[in-house]
């Protein structure tokens, strides 16, 4: 038995020092377990994944580009939930995108031109939701179940239906649906969230760029055009070129699909205009009832859903989500639901009716963050603050018009653009939210264009050429404390808890937080705490932070910190001097929270070569941490992988051309321990 200790005053393991070696790195008394790779089986009879390229049948294996990740607590036998269980469960994970080149023998055959229909479909399944069955041994040694019954792929072309005020709408209407009401799959799937009913939520990120967007401008209404433009469907080709297969059988509806063209080919079978708003949606998923169909929850709004995650549940209050809109200069929201939550549908079996419950119907807010420390929400609603039919440069419709294109929207009501708002996350014991903002440029935050919220303007040279990155290239993390601690609360308190930066940067303006080399970091992006108690009685969650690839990549590799924050205010007001280019400064006056200490703060973990940190979640004892190790070896080819991750985990010497895969991997403690005290 281990003994642990309680609200510990200090992180218990040795940070891990920066590296670019092609593994994972961990403490000192940690152990690396590999599960749920790119390619591996899910169902009964589902061959071993050779990962040469010659795979298929990505709808029953996991996805490439493993994401967000959360574990859904399954009873000793049968397929009950129990979220006490720390040794069976439900692995839900993200497929966000893909390696395009390691899916095909040679790389991808005829890119820019018609691509093969086998090549295009297993791009395609590759992308979505995996749901796995995981398990502990009296070994503690973890494996995922090929052959339950609970195992299941979401993909893009899983059918999907549409829930809250916009189904039906006009805008949601396609061949596929005349009636606006359903659809198919999900795609680029980020960060995620979860309900308290044992749902799973999952957001559609950067959906924008896998469509194609001929010039059609003089088939589509200004109103359409204007809001392609807004949320970026703006390629001529769409990021892997799905859109120009011709299947050999049947009628082509699952690739034209992703032409968003208006009326190529005279016919309205053809009309699939509305596409894209069938995407940029938060997904809920009932993962214990494998054969239920996913509902886009359109009362959340459509952005590139980043993350979802909820505040605190409390009876006889209406719950809220919070949610990032990861582009430069979007926007923080929250969705406050109608419904005032009772305990009693945290048991619920009926998981998506109880989704309908509280997920239908209630209010999207956008943040704007004020100089003084102060923010406030602005309400999302047909009619209210210029939101009408009269709005430039988008006039709305109704409310399921300002649903659909929310950032316009947003946009007029004055709400603050960030510096790319990522993962959001809530502490357990205090209902703080904190949302990381993983970096900016010069471009989308000039010398002269910071504000309080977002308030860095420097270079960080950066890459082997050192070059110039001026903006906010290490991003910074911001928290906000609602008032009165309520998640109905229409004002907040805000601060800057950490700045990222290199510890050899200026410690005045620009290692604002004064991070040491066991700290630094750059681009924070997944953003997790620990659940709030366990079986041992620990009850101070840890905050995990995970960064993506950013200016430190010259450094060291991708990273997961761990740390112990305090609270809003518990630091001050302080001025920085900006520098841009020539030599030209300003000033701009921020709140930024109390320092960090070696014992607040430390490096946990380093991915291998070319990944990115994602997923991550524990179980509920707190002693199995499950990470997502994304896209390693992204940037090298078939013949030439500069990753060998996951094999070069457990081989000294793997083959020169043996392929890098996305895999989850579980952290445990030696000493069997709460992972991190
Ligand atoms: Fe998919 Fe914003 O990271
Ligand atoms: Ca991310
Ligand atoms: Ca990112
Ligand atoms: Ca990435």
């Amino acid at each position: 038995t281990t003994t642990v200790t309680v609200n510990p005053a200090a992180l218990g393991f040795t940070a891990v020092a920066k590296n670019k070696l092609d593994i994972v790195t961990v403490p000192a008394g940690y152990k690396v377990q590999v599960i749920n790779r790119t390619g591996d089986p899910i169902a009964a009879g589902v061959a071993a994944y050779k990962n040469d390229g010659t795979d298929t049948n990505f709808a029953q294996r996991i996805g490439d580009h493993g994401d967000a990740l959360y574990w859904y607590g399954l009873a000793a036998t049968g397929t009950a939930r129990d979220e006490t269980s720390s040794t069976r469960g439900l692995l839900v994970q993200n497929h966000e995108n893909i390696n395009q080149q390691y899916l095909h023998p040679a790389g991808a055959t005829n890119v820019g031109g018609v691509r093969p229909e086998a090549e295009a479909l297993k791009e395609i399944e590759n992308h979505g939701v995996s749901v796995t069955e995981a398990v502990e041994d009296a070994n503690r040694a973890w494996s995922v179940v090929q052959n339950s019954s609970l195992n299941r792929r979401i993909t893009p072309n899983t059918p999907t239906t549409f829930s809250g005020p916009a189904r039906g709408s006009d805008l949601l209407k396609t061949p596929f649906s005349t009636a606006g009401t359903d659809g198919r799959g999900t795609i680029n799937n980020c960060a995620n969230g979860t309900t308290p009913w044992g749902s799973a939520l999952t957001c559609e990120e950067n959906w924008a760029g896998y469509f194609r967007r001929s010039g059609d401008n003089a088939e589509r209404t200004a109103k359409e055009v204007t809001a392609l433009g807004r949320y970026g469907v703006t390629s001529g080709t769409g990021n892997f070129g799905w859109s120009t297969v011709t299947p050999a059988t049947g009628t082509n509806t699952t690739f034209r699909r992703w032409d968003a063209r208006a009326t190529a080919g005279g016919s309205a079978t053809t009309d699939w205009r509305n596409e894209p708003n069938q995407f940029g949606w938060i997904v809920e998923i009932d993962p214990y009832a494998p054969t239920s169909t996913p509902k886009k929850r359109t009362a959340l709004g459509r952005l590139g859903h980043e993350g979802c995650w909820p505040g605190a549940f409390v009876v006889g209050k209406k719950p809220a989500w919070y949610m990032g809109d990861d582009s430069r200069r979007e926007y923080l929201y929250k969705f406050v639901s109608a419904t005032a939550w009772a305990a009693a549908d945290a048991t619920a079996t009926n998981r998506l009716a109880t989704g309908d419950k509280y997920l239908d119907t209630g209010t999207l807010y956008v943040a704007k963050f004020n100089a003084d420390g102060t923010g406030s929400w602005l309400p999302l609603v047909f009619g209210q603050n210029g939101i009408t039919s009269t709005a430039a440069p988008y006039p709305f419709t109704d409310q399921a018009d300002v649903l659909v294109n929310a950032r316009l929207a947003a946009d007029v009501v004055g709400a603050t653009p960030m510096d790319r708002p990522e993962w959001t996350a809530v502490n357990p014991v205090t209902g703080e939210v904190y949302l990381t903002l993983t970096n900016n440029n010069a471009a989308g935050r000039p010398l002269n264009g910071t504000d309080a919220a977002n308030p860095r303007h420097y270079n960080d040279p950066f890459g082997a050429a050192q070059t110039a990155s001026f903006g906010n290239p290490n991003g910074h993390i911001i928290r906000l404390k609602e008032t009165g601690n309520s998640t109905e609360a229409l004002t907040f308190n805000w601060d800057i808890y950490l700045f990222g930066a290199g510890a050899d940067l200026d410690a005045a303006n620009i290692n604002v937080s004064g991070l040491t080399a066991d700290q630094d970091f750059s681009s924070p992006d997944g953003l997790y705490f620990s659940r709030a108690t366990n079986a041992a009685g620990q009850v101070k969650p840890l905050l995990w932070i995970e960064t993506d690839d950013g200016a430190y990549t010259d450094v060291t590799n991708c990273m997961l910190l761990a740390a112990q924050p305090g609270t809003v205010g518990d630091g001050g007001a302080r001025t920085i001097t900006n520098a841009g280019t020539g030599g030209a400064t300003a000033t701009q006056a921020t709140r930024v929270g109390a320092a960090p200490t070696a014992a607040t703060l430390k490096r946990f973990l380093v991915g291998p070569v070319e990944c990115e940190i994602t997923g991550i979640d524990t179980t509920p004892d707190g002693r199995t941490v499950f990470v997502g190790i994304q896209h390693p070896g992204e940037g090298g080819t078939p013949a030439a992988p500069t990753s060998h991750w996951p094999d070069s985990q457990t081989v000294a010497t793997p083959g020169a051309t043996v392929r890098p895969r996305s895999a989850v991997v579980v952290i445990t403690k030696d000493d069997g321990g709460v992972v991190g005290l």
